[in-house]
């Protein structure tokens, strides 16, 4: 995917001009240029009338509104992950909205440990050094419980550059062990920015007999997935990034068809099967859907706002959202390239290869970062040298993007940086 671009205002105001994709009069967007849609993705107002609607009907309804809302409570997790299921390349019933991100690590990973046992397949899991720490410490728990030692069976593959992970070293890693039960893996990694190739992942975890499972935090809502086609097994991912569903916001996951009716790790009472559900027996009939992996009840008040937004994003349509996305950091990298001496750009070049956002390196990250936000430029930093940059497609455009180079330039040129104290962590 070429693109050739212009340093220049100008420039950014023509590509801007030229975009068919902007819903950014959909949003309420904080003073300054919002960067961090990749952490905290900002209210629309889709998000906060649907929100309104179901206060009206709690005060209206009242405990009605379980049954008589519009779509009614008792159904929600399978409602929007109905909705959701294209945007992962799902069947309606493989996806369910529940939980947070990491329960969901702890019932699918668990669920999937139970079912190797059972199989008699090993029950190591790869995972790798630049997760996103709570994968760990959901599977080691997961692992810790089940009498097996985290040390022994946390397989860690390593990162050769501390920034991506190679698919073959996944491979090296599953050829070197022959007792993995499951590869779990991030789709893009949060730190810098790569897209894994998930069909090779997927296909070399079925290569060796593990099964292969997925956090799909930093690409739902922005990359588009064929889980099902891909045969991957389960997966799971948060709302309140790409997809603007707010903080804390309930929580989505996948598991294939072939798994519905498996009593989960974690089983609740939403979990169960819908029809029988208020027989209120103490035998727990699992859901013949993802649903079954819903626990306790619905936290419908951080439902509401995804199921509000995704007018939005289903009006925008995932491979708009993901040239758009593709468009502004490729403009983004050229920038940093361009004007930012002292910059890099750790994010893979390659379309194929990069999530929706830039890791911009700085040996100052820390106090870079610090001296944007006093600047309105809202992004944030990783330890030890990074400055996440996101230019969300939904609201972000090229003349964003540009300005918020420039008041980089002005910081890493100027050394206005200095000003600002040095934080633990920071590489010098
Ligand atoms: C890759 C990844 N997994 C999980 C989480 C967090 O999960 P939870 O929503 O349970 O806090 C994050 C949060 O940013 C993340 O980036």
């Amino acid at each position: 995917m070429g693109y050739e671009f212009e340093s220049g205002v100008e420039h950014a105001r023509e590509r801007d001009a030229a975009a068919s994709l902007d819903y950014r009069e959909r949003f309420h967007l904080p003073d300054g240029i919002y960067l961090d849609g990749n952490s905290l993705g900002p209210l629309s107002t889709d998000a906060e009338q649907m929100l309104q609607h179901v206060v009206d009907e709690w005060r209206d309804l009242g405990i009605r509104g379980w049954t008589e809302g519009d779509p009614p409570w008792f159904y929600y997790g399978e409602h929007v992950g109905d909705r959701l299921a294209s945007l992962v390349g799902a069947r309606e019933e493989e996806v369910v909205v529940a939980n947070s991100t990491t329960v969901n690590i702890h019932t699918l990973v668990g669920t999937f440990l139970d079912r190797c046992e059972r199989e008699g397949r090993g029950r190591k899991v790869v995972v790798n050094e630049l997760d996103f720490p709570t994968d760990h410490y959901a599977i080691r728990s997961q692992l810790r419980v089940r009498g097996l030692d985290p040390d022994e069976h946390l397989v860690v593959v390593e990162s050769r550059d501390g920034r991506t992970i190679r698919e073959d070293d996944v491979a090296a890693a599953l050829d070197e062990h022959d007792d993995v039960g499951i590869v779990f893996m991030p789709s893009v990694f949060y730190r810098s920015g790569q897209l894994l190739d998930v069909e090779r992942v997927t296909e070399l975890a079925h290569d060796h007999d593990a099964y292969a499972g997925f956090d799909l935090a930093h690409s739902v809502g922005v990359v588009p997935h064929s889980l099902a086609d891909r045969g991957v097994d389960f997966a799971v991912w948060c709302h309140y990034k790409y997809l603007n569903a707010g903080p804390g916001a309930v929580a989505g996951l996948y598991v294939h068809r072939d798994y519905h009716g498996e009593v989960p790790t974690l089983a609740g009472w939403w979990g169960h099967e819908k029809e029988t559900q208020f027989e209120m027996r103490t035998t727990y009939t699992p859901a013949q859907s993802a649903g079954a992996w819903q626990t306790g009840t619905i936290p419908i008040l951080s439902a509401a706002p995804l199921a509000g937004v995704l007018d939005v994003v289903d009006e925008a349509g995932i491979e708009a959202l993901r040239d758009r996305s593709l468009e502004l950091t490729a403009y983004l990298a050229y920038l940093v390239d361009e004007r930012l001496p002292d910059c890099t750009v750790g994010t893979p070049r390659d379309p194929e290869r990069r999530g929706g956002h830039v890791a911009v390196e700085h040996p100052e990250a820390y106090r870079v970062s610090e001296a944007l936000t006093e600047r309105d430029v809202v992004v944030d930093f990783r330890p030890p040298n990074v400055v996440r940059v996101c230019p969300s497609p939904l609201y972000v455009g090229f003349e964003d993007v540009w300005n918020a180079v420039e008041h980089l330039r002005e910081i890493v040129v100027g050394r206005e940086y200095e000003r600002f104290e040095r934080r633990g962590g920071g590489v010098t």
